[in-house]
C-alpha cells in the first residue's frame, strides 16, 4: 500500500512518524512510501536519507492522497480536508477532544486509528507508542531537572571537597516514572518514589530506589495494571507524606495520572514553598492540568526560588531517538495489521480486539462494538514496557546456594576440629554453633545485588576450608575427624567448581555475538 508521511506542523514538534530505517522495513513488507519534503529535518533525517531508503519525496497534497497517512500528532481540520475519499490515518488522535477533526474525517469517509487507544496488552507491546514515548519523557525529565538544578546528581568525593548525592522524588511509578527512576539512579542520585499501586514497589526497589509507603489501607490498583481514583483521605495522607519530604528534596518529578482523567493535584504551593530555593519540580502531567499547582504547560515558573518545569515537549527534545522508536512502533503495528494478508496489504479490522478500541472511524462510520471479554481474560498492562531491572539485581540462586554450602562446609570443618581435640569439645562446639549461625545470617542478609562480589570472598574462604579439610582427613587422629574432614573437602569443592560454572555463565552473558 502507498503510505504517506507528512511533516509534523504542531508547535515545538520535531519528530517524524517514520524514519529512513523504518522506510526500509516497510518497503521489505511490500509497501511504498512518499515522505513530505523536509519532514525529517527536526530528527536529523534528510530527504536524501529517505530517498536512499527507497521512499519518494512529495508535496503536502501528494502525501495526503496516499492510501494510508501515518503521522504523530492529530491531523488538523485542514489536513483532514486534504485526505482522499476513503483514505486512512494512523496517528495520535484524542477524538473526544477534537470533534471537529472527527467530523472532517467522517466527511471524507475516512478510517482513523487513534494510537493512544491501543490497549496496553502484551500483544500490542511492540506498537504501544504511549509507553515508548513515556519512557523517553521520564529519562528526559531527569536531564532537564538536573540541568536546571545545576548540580551533581551523584556523590562527589574529590580532593576539592565532598558533595552528597542529590535527592530525587518521583511521584507515579508508571512507564515514565520508572524511566525517571532508572535515569536518576544511573546518575547516582538518592531516589525515592511513590505510587498508589503497591504492585510497583518491587520494580522501584529493583531499580535501586526507596519506595515510600503510607500507613493507609487503600490500594490504588484499578485492575489490569491501571490506577484508580483514590479517596480524598488517601490523597490528603499522600500530600502530608510529600510535605515531610519536600524540604530535603532537590528534584521532584511528577508523573501521576489515571487514564482519561485530569491529573491529580499532589504538589501544592505549600509543597513548593517547603522546598529549598534552587530546587526543581518537573511536572510531566502539565498538559493534563498538572500534578503541581504552580506548573503551567510549556513554561518554567519560578515560585519561591523553586523552578517548576511544565514542558510538554520532552519527547520532542530527543527527536531522533523518539522518531526511531515511534517509527518502529508504526512498523510493528502495520505488520500486525498485515498478518495473514498478502504482502503489501494492511487491514483495519474492526473485529480485532487490539485494533477495535483504537478505531475512531471505519470508512466514515463508528466501528463495531465488540462483546466485552469475561473479566479474567482482560489483558494486563504490558510489563516489558517498563525498564528492566539490571541483571545483577535479580536474585542469583546459584550464588546463594554456593554461599550456603560455604557456611555448611566451614561448620563441618570446625566440627572436625572439635572432635580432633575432645578435651576442648565444648569450646569447639561453641565455635561450630556460632559458625552455623553467623554464616547463615551473613549469607542470607546480603542483598542479591552483592552476591557477585561476595562470591569472590567465598572462593577465598573455600580455599582455606579445603586446606583445613585435607589436614583433618590426612592427620587420621580419629575416624570421625577424618570423615568430617572429607565432608568439608566435598562441600568446599562443590563451592569452587560451582564458582567456575557461575563465572563462566556470567562471562557468556557479556560475550558479543
Ligand atoms: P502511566 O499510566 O504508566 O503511569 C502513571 C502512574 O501514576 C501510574 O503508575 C499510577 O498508579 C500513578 N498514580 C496515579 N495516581 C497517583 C497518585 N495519586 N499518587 C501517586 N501515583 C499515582 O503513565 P505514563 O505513561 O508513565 O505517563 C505519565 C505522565 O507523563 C502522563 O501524564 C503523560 O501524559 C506524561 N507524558 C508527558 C510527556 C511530556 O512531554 N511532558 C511525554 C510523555 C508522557
Amino acid at each position: 500500500m502507498l503510505i504517506g508521511v507528512p511533516k509534523e506542523r504542531a508547535a515545538g514538534e520535531r519528530r517524524v512518524a517514520v524514519t529512513p530505517e523504518s522506510v526500509r522495513k516497510l518497503i521489505k513488507r511490500g509497501h511504498s512510501l512518499v515522505v513530505e519534503a523536509g519532514a525529517g529535518v527536526g530528527s536529523r533525517a534528510t530527504d536524501e536519507a529517505f530517498v536512499d531508503a527507497g521512499a519518494t519525496i512529495g508535496t503536502r497534497e501528494e502525501i495526503w492522497q496516499a492510501e494510508i497517512v501515518v503521522k504523530i500528532d492529530p491531523p488538523t481540520v485542514e489536513e483532514a480536508g486534504l485526505l482522499r475519499e476513503g483514505g486512512k490515518t494512523v496517528s495520535l488522535l484524542y477524538p473526544h477532544l477534537r470533534e471537529d477533526v472527527i467530523d472532517a474525517l467522517r466527511a471524507r469517509k475516512a478510517t482513523a486509528l487513534a494510537l493512544e487507544r491501543i490497549p496496553r496488552t502484551s500483544i500490542a507491546q511492540s506498537f504501544d507508542v504511549l509507553s515508548s514515548m513515556a519512557n523517553i519523557a521520564g529519562y528526559r525529565a531527569v536531564i532537564e531537572g538536573a540541568t536546571e538544578l545545576g548540580s551533581f546528581l551523584g556523590l562527589q568525593m574529590t580532593a576539592a571537597g565532598k558533595k552528597p548525592p542529590a535527592k530525587v522524588l518521583v511521584i507515579g511509578a508508571g512507564v515514565a516514572g520508572l524511566a525517571a527512576i532508572g535515569a536518576a539512579r544511573a546518575l547516582g542520585a538518592d531516589v525515592r518514589a511513590f505510587d498508589t499501586r503497591p504492585a510497583v514497589k518491587d520494580e522501584v526497589g529493583s531499580l535501586g530506589a526507596k519506595f515510600l509507603e503510607l500507613e493507609f489501607e487503600e490500594s490504588g490498583d484499578g485492575g489490569g495494571g491501571y490506577a484508580k481514583v483514590m479517596s480524598k483521605e488517601f490523597i490528603d495522607a499522600e500530600m502530608a507524606l510529600f510535605l515531610e519530604q519536600a524540604p530535603e528534596i532537590d528534584i521532584v518529578i511528577t508523573t501521576a495520572l489515571i487514564p482519561g482523567r485530569k491529573a491529580p493535584l499532589l504538589w501544592t504551593k505549600d509543597h513548593v514553598e517547603a522546598m529549598k530555593p534552587g530546587s526543581v519540580v518537573v511536572d510531566l502531567a502539565a498538559a493534563q492540568g498538572g500534578n503541581c499547582e504552580c506548573s503551567e504547560a510549556d513554561e518554567v515558573v519560578v515560585h519561591h526560588g523553586v523552578k517548576v518545569l511544565g514542558y510538554t515537549d520532552l519527547v520532542s527534545r530527543m527527536a531522533p531517538d523518539a522518531s526511531k522508536f515511534f517509527g518502529n512502533n508504526v512498523v510493528n503495528l502495520l505488520r500486525f495489521m498485515g498478518n495473514g494478508q498478502e504482502e503489501g496489504v494492511i487491514v483495519f479490522n474492526g473485529e480485532d480486539r487490539t485494533i477495535n478500541p483504537a478505531l475512531s472511524l471505519l470508512d466514515g462510520e463508528d466501528p463495531p462494538e465488540l462483546e466485552p471479554l469475561p473479566k479474567k481474560e482482560v489483558p494486563a498492562k504490558t510489563e516489558a514496557a517498563t525498564p528492566v531491572a539490571p541483571a545483577e539485581a535479580q536474585p542469583p540462586a546459584p550464588q546463594t546456594l554456593r554461599n550456603g554450602l560455604l557456611s555448611l562446609g566451614a561448620a563441618v570443618a570446625l566440627l572436625g576440629l572439635g572432635l580432633n581435640a575432645p578435651t576442648d569439645l565444648l569450646q569447639h562446639m561453641t565455635v561450630f554453633v556460632l559458625a552455623c549461625f553467623v554464616g547463615w545470617q551473613v549469607v542470607w542478609n546480603v542483598t542479591a545485588a552483592l552476591h557477585t562480589p561476595l562470591m569472590a570472598v567465598t572462593n577465598a574462604i573455600s580455599g582455606i576450608i579445603l586446606v583445613g579439610g585435607m589436614l583433618q582427613a590426612g592427620a587420621g587422629t580419629t575416624q570421625w575427624a577424618m570423615i568430617l574432614g572429607i565432608i568439608a573437602i566435598l562441600f568446599a569443592s562443590i563451592n569452587v567448581v560451582g564458582g567456575f560454572l557461575v563465572t563462566h555463565r556470567m562471562l557468556k552473558m557479556f560475550r558479543k555475538g
